[in-house]
């Protein structure tokens, strides 16, 4: 990945049902983006053809399966998920330390993403989980068992970015949803951020959705997102 490319740095979440409408994304949008995840949606619906598609078009894939399993299981599919030579690929920390050493020891060349507390959870649904310490608590103690387990990329708000990044140092590789350009409808997320600030906090790589999908011309959106990436990148 050459880090100053900002392509490299924007993964989009390719959430629709089906092949044709993934690869028409794709192919509106490859010229600015690198990276296109592929998510339970699409995986469900057409399964590794997703990941084909993607390759096709010589980008990056981003596999956000997020996994949770038994060790041998974590392990077994995260060595299918390498062979079919993913990029990125998701794993719950709370899926515990054992499953992801295995999962982990599995990855080949494929980078392990741990996603620590879903964002849709908040501390009343932790306690109904029996997760105590509130999402913040929660986050960083899975991040912490996950980095113990030898996982190095991390799924994060991008603004727990900088206190992620205090906590784990220079090589943790650290990705934040809920982008928005400036301006831009925020649909379901609450705590969203512009594609310059998630940048200078020190995020390694974006995932936008629903501001390229959902614009009226996605070529145009993701020119201009891409644009914030690279000035951000450039100060
Ligand atoms: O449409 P939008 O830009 O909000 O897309 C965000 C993408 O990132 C979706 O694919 C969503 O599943 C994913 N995601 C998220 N929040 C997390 C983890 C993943 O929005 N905490």
């Amino acid at each position: 990945m050459n880090e100053n490319d900002p392509g490299s740095r924007i993964a989009l979440a390719l959430d629709v049902p089906d092949l044709d409408t993934a690869e028409r994304l794709i192919s509106q949008t490859r010229e600015h983006i690198g990276v296109f995840k592929v998510g339970l949606e699409l995986y469900t619906s057409v399964g590794p053809a997703a990941v084909e598609a993607v390759h096709a078009a010589g980008a990056r894939c981003f596999l956000d399966l997020k996994l949770h399993d038994i060790p041998a299981t974590m392990g077994r599919s995260v060595a299918r998920a390498a062979a079919m030579g993913v990029a990125y690929l998701t794993v719950h920390g709370m899926a515990g330390a054992e499953s992801l050493r295995c999962a982990e020891r599995d990855a080949g060349g494929t980078k392990l993403l741990a996603v620590t507390v879903l964002t849709s959870l908040d501390e009343r649904a932790l306690d109904e989980i029996g997760l105590e310490g509130g999402p913040a608590g929660a986050a960083e103690r899975l991040a912490k068992l996950a980095w113990d387990a030898g996982v190095r990329g991390f799924v994060t708000s991008a603004h727990e970015c900088v206190s992620l990044r205090r906590a784990l140092g220079p090589d943790a590789f650290l990705v934040t949803p809920g982008i928005r350009p400036a301006g831009a409808d925020i649909g379901d997320q609450r705590r969203v951020m512009t594609p310059a600030d998630a940048i200078d906090a020190g995020a390694d790589m974006l995932v936008v959705g629903r501001p390229i999908r959902d614009a009226s011309d996605p070529t145009t959106a993701a020119s201009d997102i891409a644009s914030q990436v690279a000035a951000a990148l450039a100060r």
